[in-house]
């Protein structure tokens, strides 16, 4: 049984769908939700869920990143995952701390990659007029939502939609990818997933 740690900033509704997806014949347990922000709701979330929770706080580091990950790598460590799920981790880890869990760290970015890295992906596919959106999960190298594609998956882009409308349709997709990729992933698939 592999161990998955999740990273959350926020609401942590793709940590919600990971976990839930970790029940029955899945190859995986969640045993850490972890997050930089001591306020994200998905805290709340995931020990409603039953599964250990760690915060620690980002903020008072300042510029140190180097330090913020030595803090954060404490409960990570000590849940000993084989596997570490961002989910809405909205902190740049440094190459340090990627390189630790090379090959066995994913996340989640509201895009279809290599399309809009970083933010405001709704809102730059929206003003380039594109006809389609959607996510994708990837293995996380130091390269900024750049590591190898390990799934995808396409919603349209509809008349007067919006950013917000238009992420939450892309957010009902994540809810669908990423536990399926997760539990490939687990399995040792590497071949990308396409949904639908
Ligand atoms: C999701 O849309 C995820 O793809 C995005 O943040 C949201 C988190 O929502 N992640 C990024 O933009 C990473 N750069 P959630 O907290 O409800 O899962």
């Amino acid at each position: 049984m592999k161990r998955v740690a999740i990273l959350i900033s926020g609401g942590g509704s793709n940590m919600v769908a990971l976990v839930r997806s970790m029940t029955g014949d899945h190859p995986a347990r969640a045993v850490l939700v972890a997050s930089n922000d001591p306020e994200a709701g998905g805290l709340v979330k995931a020990r409603e869920m039953g599964v250990e929770t760690a915060a620690v706080d980002h903020r008072p580091f300042g510029r140190d990143r180097a330090g913020f990950e030595a803090a954060l790598l404490e409960p990570v460590l000590a849940a000993k995952p084989d596997i570490l799920c961002l989910a809405g981790f909205m902190r740049v880890l440094t190459p340090d701390f990627v390189q630790r869990f090379a090959g066995r760290m994913l996340n989640i970015h509201p895009s279809l990659l290599p399309k809009y890295p970083g933010l405001r992906t709704h809102q730059r596919a929206l003003d380039a007029g594109d006809a389609e959106a959607g996510c994708t999960v990837h293995e996380v190298t130091s390269e900024l939502d750049a590591g190898p594609m390990l799934g995808q998956a396409r919603v349209p882009v509809l008349p007067g939609d919006t950013a917000d409308s238009l992420a939450a349709r892309v957010l009902a997709a994540e809810h669908k990818l990423y536990p399926a990729v997760l539990r490939r992933f687990a399995q040792g698939a590497r071949e990308p997933l396409f949904l639908p």
